[in-house]
């Protein structure tokens, strides 16, 4: 092995031992976001405030007392869990509270079309049901989290058209379920694994996992 095999991650040991490090990690934010997170409406309430809802440009009942799966772009199940956020085009501002991660079963996330001038936080990974997952255009800064490797239904992974840096992390390989990882490519994001090949300008395609 390689110093530089062992940089890149491409020896099988080193990835194992990564990715147990990566879930040690998101175990350990788990535990760390387990006093921020209370109920799921707290944490819409949190996220309301952090990207300034009361500037939102979208027609919304958010904060009422009308119950929170009823709120705007929220969807719960009939056991009344959080499935669904979007607040695409809501002219969200601000950043991404932590509480982003309170929402144990949700599966689709789309923070598309905001103008936030914010990093992805960590928290993200603990969406542990996520499937959907997109923020195009959303003003978002910083690297894509490497514990989102541990997302474990992932599907389709969407951020192009922000000015995101770094590196696609080179374990999104060992992801189950991703089909697609769509970040905007601007000569930062440098291919950094095997699997993962260039389709189009700004699409990377995850072509060696299989979909269900
Ligand atoms: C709602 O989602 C939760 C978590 O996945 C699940 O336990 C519950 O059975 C779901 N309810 C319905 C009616 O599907």
């Amino acid at each position: 092995m390689t110093v530089m095999e062992l940089l890149e991650g491409n020896t099988g040991a080193f990835r194992n031992h990564r990715m147990k490090l990566l879930f040690v990690a998101v175990a350990l934010l788990a535990v760390a976001l387990g006093q921020t997170c209370t109920t799921e409406r707290d944490a819409l309430e949190a996220i309301y405030d952090a990207t300034n809802g009361l500037d939102w440009t979208v027609a919304n009942n958010w904060l009422s007392n009308d119950p929170h799966c009823e709120w705007t772009g929220v969807s719960c199940n009939s056991s009344g869990w959080v499935v669904l956020i979007d607040l695409s085009s809501f002219g969200l501002t601000g950043s991404i509270p932590d509480e982003i991660g309170c929402f144990p079963f949700i599966k689709t996330l789309y923070l598309n079309d905001a103008d936030m001038n914010t990093a992805i936080p960590d928290s993200i990974c603990l969406l542990q049901a996520l499937k959907y997952f997109q923020i195009q255009d959303a003003g978002l800064v910083g690297d894509i989290p490497e514990c989102m490797c541990t997302m474990e239904y992932m599907q389709y992974f969407y951020a192009t058209n922000n000015q995101l840096q770094g590196t696609i992390p080179a374990c999104v390989n060992q992801m189950t379920y991703l089909r697609e990882i769509h970040v905007y490519v601007d000569g930062r994001f440098r291919k950094r694994c095997e699997d993962v090949f260039i389709r189009g300008s700004n699409v990377y395609y995850i072509a060696s996992n299989q979909a269900t």
